[in-house]
């Protein structure tokens, strides 16, 4: 693991996921920006000292030397976004024929460094994953097995929303960790939309199939001296699916200044026969509704899930709550499920079919970047491909 050492938030998230089924262990670590801190959380997680590293490069280093089984099978990088790109492309492209990346989104900052990724991921042979973690959650798996199955007819309208609040002051001048490099355009390469905005895009996306084909944005900053956005609003076309129908369109609105709302991803799907709505701080529930007028709730575990990816997605039988920490760990149980095929040659299974790779992070990358430069040109209609 490179980063989430100390004090972090979402490296000690993806330890509890990569545990939850016993299916992987972390074995050696660079945690931190600093030597200190970074050998101190190494420490404190019981790593061996030889493999407790003071900077990613060393570790690089250090792990590319090691062979066979003692070769470490994927590298975690949890750092803030302005690194993302180096540490990725070194861990591919390291000694002994590169490494599995897991990294968080965004994958990076830039258009061009998309494109490098994506040319060494291919060269390399390697996995390379963006841990785009709500659509781990089993009822989000099944809102989409219910659209590609039809139930909802085609696409029409899709709002996605996710808001927060607590970016609805200055936190960053504080000397909050979490806000002070999300509030830097050089370390974050942008605000809410790069930092919730891309798990929307990548939410809607992978329930409804359909993808960006141009949208018009409006990124605002109310927080006076704040230099990234805290606000987004977007409307969006997606690429056509259907001859002669109009494309579907999509509302989607990130932000976190809305007082009051902690952690408010929701997902509202319209088809020409039923919509479905679902909730990220609900998540064992799904709502589904039909032309007739009927209703009905999906339980998280119930039979009405079927016995497809979103079943297999799930640990406790209906009523006993699961949330954020098993969604992450469906993705690592695909990621493993990848890896594994990656060395015995198998056919990929259904969950590591779901992971989002370097094609959905870089989907991401160019969303965001999209959305930067329409709302520069006053909200201007931007095509994705046009980047
Ligand atoms: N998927 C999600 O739901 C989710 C949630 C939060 C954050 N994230 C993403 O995870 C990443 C980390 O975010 P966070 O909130 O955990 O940040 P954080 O500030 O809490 O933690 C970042 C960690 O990286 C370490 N670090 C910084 N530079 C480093 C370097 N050069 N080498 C080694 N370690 C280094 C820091 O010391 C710290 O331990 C970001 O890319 C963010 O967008 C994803």
């Amino acid at each position: 693991m490179i980063g989430g050492g100390r004090g972090a938030f979402i490296g000690a998230v993806h330890r509890l996921a990569i545990r939850l089924d016993g299916e992987a262990e972390l074995v050696a670590g660079a945690l931190a920006s600093t030597p200190d801190a970074a050998t101190q959380s190494g420490r404190e997680l019981g790593l061996d000292p030889a493999r407790t590293y003071a900077s990613w490069r060393e570790l690089i280093a250090g792990e590319s030397k090691r062979t066979g089984t003692d070769r470490l099978e994927a590298i975690v990088i949890v750092t803030p976004n302005h690194t993302h790109f180096e540490i990725a492309k070194a861990c591919l492209d390291a000694p002994g024929g590169g490494f599995n990346v897991i990294i968080d989104k965004p994958l990076c900052h830039s258009v061009q460094e998309v494109a490098d990724l994506e040319r060494l991921t291919a060269t390399s042979g390697r996995l390379l994953a963006v841990t785009y973690n709500y659509i781990g959650y089993p009822l989000v798996r099944c809102a989409r097995e219910l659209v590609h199955a039809g139930e909802l007819g085609t696409i029409r309208k899709v709002f996605v929303e996710y808001h927060q609040g607590w970016l609805a002051t200055d936190l960053a001048s504080t000397g909050q960790k979490q806000a002070s490099w999300r509030s830097d355009p050089a370390k974050a390469g942008g605000g809410a939309i790069s930092d919730i905005g891309s798990h929307a895009e990548n939410l809607a996306a992978f329930v409804t199939g359909l993808e960006v084909d141009s949208l018009a944005a409006d990124l605002t900053s109310f927080v006076p001296g704040r230099r990234v956005d805290d606000d987004a609003a977007i409307l969006i076309r997606f690429k056509p699916t259907v001859p002669g129908a109009p494309p579907a369109r999509a509302v989607l609105t990130a932000s976190q200044v809305c007082v009051g709302e902690e952690n408010g991803l929701s997902l509202r799907v319209y088809g020409d026969k039923g919509g479905l709505s679902w909730r990220q701080e609900q998540p064992n529930e799904l709502v589904v509704n039909s032309l007739a007028g009927e209703r009905r709730i999906i339980t998280r575990g119930s039979a009405c899930v079927g016995s497809g990816a979103a079943a297999l997605s799930t640990r406790l039988p209906p009523g006993h709550p699961e949330g954020f920490i098993e969604a992450f760990a469906n993705i690592y149980r695909g990621i493993f499920e990848a890896i594994r095929a990656q060395s015995s040659g198998a056919a990929l299974g259904d969950l590591a079919k779901l992971i989002p790779t370097v094609r959905e992070g870089a989907r991401g990358v160019r969303f965001i970047h999209a959305a930067q430069e329409s709302s520069k040109n006053n909200a201007a209609w931007t095509r994705l491909d046009s980047l």
